[in-house]
Parts: C-alpha cells; sequence; structure tokens
C-alpha cells in the first residue's frame, strides 16, 4: 500500500493552516441569502447550507472564522452552496423557518428542509459535515472506481459488502450508523457482488458479507466477514482501528499522542523525497506492533524545530520518546537510517539496552560574564560537584530575554560579595531531562551550596529585581533552617543518646 501523497500534502496544508488563525472576512466560496435570492437558491439547488446568523450575537461571530475556512477548503461544487442569512436584515425567513437560537446551521435538500446541524464549530467538524452531506446517507457502491473515489473524502469509510441487495431493516441500520455523531468522521456504503466480482478480487476479499473499512491516512483497507449486521458495534471497531500503523504527527494530534500510554517511536522525514521511505517505515512498525510503542512520522518542515529539541541534525532519523513533559527523555538512534539498523536500535529498546541521549553545546572557551554559559555536558562538574551556591537560568532565545537577563544581571551586580554563582542554559542546545523537571520556560532555580539534588524553582509569574531578591533571600534561609532542624534533630538525638549512656 502506498502511503496517499494527495492526502499527505491535505495535511501539510492543515498543519500550516492552523497557524492562519486570522479570520479575513466573508468571500466568494459562501453565498450571501437575502429575500431576493433565498427561494431560488434553496429551490435550484441540490444541497444547500444556510447559516442562519445574528451580527450582534457573540457565538455567530465565533463560528464565522470556522464556516470561512471551511468554505474555502471544501471541494467546489455546483450542486453545493454554502451559505449564510443575516436575521437582522431579513427577519421574515428566519420567521419562517423559527430560528430561536444564533448560530443555527439548517441543511436544504431539492429545495425542502433536510436536517439542522447539531454538532460542534471546530472547523474540522465543520467540513466531515459539509463533505458527508452532499452525499446519500449510504452511498450504493457499483464498481472499484467508485471505492477510491469516495472514500478519498473523509478520513475513513466504511462499505459493507453483500452478496445481494441488503433489505429494509439492514439499510436502516447503516443509515442509523451514518447519522451517528460519533461516526461523523466516517462515509457510509454498501456494495453488491459476489467473491469473482472485480472489487472482491481487488481488495482480497474472500467471505461475504464483510465489512471494508479504509483510513485515508495510511491507504489501509481492513476487510471484516461478518454473520449479521447487527453483531457488528460499528462504533467500537472504528475506535479501535482509527490509528495509523505510523501516525503522522499534526498540531492536532500532538498533544493526544504523548498522553497515549507507550512511548514514541518518531520518524523525522522529509515526505516528498521520502514516500518510498514512509512504505518502508510503515512495514517496520507493522512488524513492531502498537502494543510497545506508538509509531509516528513528522513532516521535517513542519516539525524540524521539535526535532531539534531532540538533537536531531540529519534526516530521515528516528526518535524514541519515552517522556516529554516534563522531563525530556528519548533516544536518539545515531547509526545508518537502514531498514536492519532501524530494527536492531528497536530491538535494544525494547530489551532495555539503550543508553537515553541528551544533547549539548560545546563547551564555552571563555566564560567570565558575571552570568556564565552553562552547557549540558559540563553539568557534573558545574553544578553536581560545585561547592558554591547556584542560580540556573534556563531559557530559549526565541523569546526576547532581554528584561530576564537584565534582573538577573542586577541582582547578581548587587550580591557580587556572595558565594553565588549564575548559569544560564540555552535549552534548545542542551538538555537534562533526567536532572531537572521543568515546567515552564524560562525557568530560574536556586541550589543551595552543598544540596545539589533539591533545587528550588522560581514560581512567580511576573519578574523583577526585587522579586528575585526575596526568592534568592528566602530560598537560601529555607534551605539554612532545614539544616538548623536537621542540626537540632541531630543534637537531640545525641543528647537522647547521652543521657541513655548514662
Ligand atoms: C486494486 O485497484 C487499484 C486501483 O485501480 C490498483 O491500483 C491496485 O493495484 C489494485 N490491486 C490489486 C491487488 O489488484
Ligand atoms: C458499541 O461500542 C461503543 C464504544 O465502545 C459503546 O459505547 C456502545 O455501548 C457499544 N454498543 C453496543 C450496542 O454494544
Ligand atoms: C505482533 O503481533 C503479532 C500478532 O499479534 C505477533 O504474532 C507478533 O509476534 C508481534 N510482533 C512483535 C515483534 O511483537
Ligand atoms: C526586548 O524587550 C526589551 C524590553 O523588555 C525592549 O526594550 C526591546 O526592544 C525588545 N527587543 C526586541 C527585539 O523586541
Amino acid at each position: 500500500m502506498k502511503f496517499n501523497i494527495l492526502f499527505i500534502s491535505l495535511l501539510i496544508f492543515l498543519i500550516l493552516s492552523t497557524f492562519q488563525q486570522e479570520y479575513e472576512g466573508l468571500n466568494e466560496d459562501i453565498k450571501i441569502l437575502t429575500e431576493e435570492n433565498y427561494e431560488q437558491i434553496i429551490k435550484e439547488t441540490e444541497v444547500v447550507v444556510v447559516a442562519f446568523f445574528s451580527p450582534w450575537d457573540e457565538k455567530s461571530k465565533e463560528l464565522q472564522p470556522n464556516f470561512d475556512r471551511v468554505s474555502h477548503m471544501i471541494e467546489k461544487n455546483e450542486k453545493f452552496v454554502l451559505s449564510v442569512l443575516n436575521c437582522q436584515d431579513n427577519k421574515p425567513i428566519c420567521d419562517q423557518n423559527e430560528i430561536e437560537t444564533f448560530p443555527a446551521i439548517r441543511v436544504f435538500k431539492n429545495g425542502e428542509f433536510f436536517e439542522d446541524y447539531t454538532g460542534s464549530t471546530e472547523w474540522l467538524d465543520l467540513l466531515a459535515y459539509f463533505t458527508k452531506i452532499q452525499y446519500p446517507r449510504v452511498l450504493k457502491i457499483s464498481s472499484l472506481d467508485d471505492i477510491y473515489h469516495y472514500s478519498s473524502k473523509l478520513p475513513f469509510s466504511i462499505f459493507y459488502m453483500f452478496e445481494e441487495e441488503p433489505d429494509q431493516e439492514m439499510m436502516e441500520i447503516m443509515e442509523k450508523n451514518s447519522r451517528n455523531h460519533l461516526l461523523k468522521h466516517v462515509m457510509f456504503g454498501t456494495i453488491t457482488g459476489d467473491l469473482n466480482s472485480e472489487i472482491a478480487k481487488n481488495l482480497s476479499i474472500t467471505s461475504l458479507p464483510s465489512m471494508i473499512f479504509y483510513r485515508i491516512v495510511d491507504s489501509e483497507f481492513i476487510i471484516t466477514p461478518f454473520e449479521s449486521i447487527n453483531d457488528i458495534n460499528t462504533t467500537q471497531f472504528v475506535q479501535e482501528n482509527q490509528f495509523a500503523i505510523i501516525e503522522p504527527l499534526t498540531r492536532q494530534n500532538f498533544k493526544y499522542l504523548f498522553i497515549r500510554k507507550t512511548p514514541l517511536a518518531v520518524f523525522f522525514l522529509d515526505y516528498k523525497s521520502d514516500l518510498s521511505t514512509l512504505d518502508k517505515l510503515k512495514s517496520i512498525a507493522k512488524y513492531w506492533n502498537s502494543s510497545k510503542l506508538t509509531f509516528v512520522w513528522a513532516e521535517q518542515s513542519s516539525f524540524g524545530r521539535f526535532g531539534e529539541f531532540f538533537g536531531t541534525s540529519t534526516f530521515p532519523c528516528l526518535v524514541i520518546v519515552e517522556e516529554f513533559n516534563q522531563r525530556s527523555i528519548y533516544y536518539r538512534m545515531e547509526k545508518e537510517f537502514t531498514e536492519e539498523e532501524i530494527n536492531s536500535f528497536i530491538k535494544d529498546y525494547i530489551e532495555g539496552k539503550l543508553e537515553t541521549s541528551s544533547k549539548s553545546e560545546p563547551i564555552p572557551e571563555s566564560n567570565d560574564g558575571i552570568i556564565k554559559k552553562l552547557v549540558f555536558s559540563q553539568w557534573n562538574e558545574m553544578i553536581t560537584l560545585s561547592d558554591k551556591e547556584i542560580l540556573l537560568i534556563i531559557y530559549t532565545p526565541d523569546y526576547n530575554n532581554s528584561r530576564l537577563f537584565d534582573t538577573v544581571e542586577k541582582l547578581a551586580k548587587k550580591l557580587e560579595d556572595e558565594n553565588l554563582l549564575i548559569f544560564s542554559v540555552n535549552a534548545l542546545k542542551n538538555d537534562f531531562g533526567k536532572e531537572i523537571a521543568l515546567n515552564q520556560i524560562p525557568a530560574i532555580f536556586f541550589y543551595k551550596q552543598n544540596d545539589k539534588e533539591n533545587p528550588i524553582e522560581y514560581a512567580g509569574e511576573d519578574l523583577t529585581e526585587e522579586l528575585l531578591e526575596s526568592f534568592y533571600l528566602k530560598a537560601k534561609q529555607e534551605k539554612q533552617e532545614e539544616e538548623k532542624q536537621e542540626e537540632k534533630q541531630e543534637e537531640k538525638q545525641k543528647e537522647k543518646k547521652e543521657k541513655e549512656d548514662l
């Protein structure tokens, strides 16, 4: 099976377009309905979606940018019109439609009311709905071409194949599935044919009836024979099979993938030059199963920065990420990117034979500023083994850090005679996942002279010289008090022991 290049292009478009949040105003892809054209458009168009809105209504305003974005993305088609109607200016039409809350999205088919949309106004949901509503609830598929044509419309498709025309009762079950909001991203259809038909042969169907599930993201067909359509729980089936063998990383699934229980095996690659690589990776992912690892591929041009976080520099490459949120624990494959090396890397990982990776900038040649530069390879020497107090500033260079450094520098000058070293670490070029858990960046940590295991984090949202100084003094004192407590405890123990000895 080949990865679908059209789909991948769409995906990249989606990734990129999520950055363009601004609303650009109504456009020619959306028809504006008025009393003059309403009747005619509804009557003469096969499928019309009307968003009834009020210009003063907050929810209508929220819908607008999503509606607009979807109108640009949906396939152009004469038989389908996406429209808006301002109820302020066209009250009689809205009264006639008994519109009570805004916005109301209503579908008309062949001049008649069809249904109201009750789903979310998220643009991906709207896109799926406006696509699906253009077709019958359950398509009649009559050729192999139909299968490939219709299954490219939504993320998933389900075609039930029977030897004989399904009866009314079966059709109703299929239509009910199609209406199920949990299956809104699924296109439904039926096929009538025998095992000698072109469709059965092409999809290697060996038993009828069968359910054909198609997942667009990796062009995978899953064939499931069944006895009675009543026996299949379609919702459950889709939930279990929705993820690709190797799932593309997107802005939408990014967070979700990281909270799944299994570590991620992330392949970074340039999909345009690497489509054949992607197919090879798919067979590797298939072999290793998803029980121990979730396989993901990330488009280098969109997720290159993410890759840098794991010290990747050449592409394609593989990183296994165990934890990303607070501590970065990961394993970067350094060997040549061949099937054999990838398999042996994964095998070693599963058997616990790999060392975690890290990255570090080179050791700076001179380092005598008031704020010194720390690189990861010097962590032990500079932090763990140091007998000084340490203030550690963790930052990323893509923010404007001038205020942060100004503030720290001022404090440093004020405290110059103290037994204190101040270090800054560029978090993009160095990591210390096993050493420290980060909740935010930039972050400031204080390390006491003789305790480099338990740093205290600066938790304030704002940063001024006064706040930082008071944090420093308090942290220092806290530690001293802890020590005093410990000393006292020890003394007490000692006294107790002495008494007992007497
Ligand atoms: C099935 O049909 C598709 C599209 O026509 C074709 O590309 C593919 O090679 C066929 N597969 C088999 C196994 O016949
Ligand atoms: C089908 O599966 C879904 C999701 O797993 C579940 O919520 C539902 O109750 C199941 N339906 C039936 C009829 O078993
Ligand atoms: C993957 O799963 C199949 C079937 O469950 C099993 O036979 C196979 O050994 C698994 N592969 C690995 C590498 O665990
Ligand atoms: C960074 O912030 C400082 C003040 O906080 C400001 O003076 C400076 O112009 C900013 N620099 C850039 C490049 O935005």
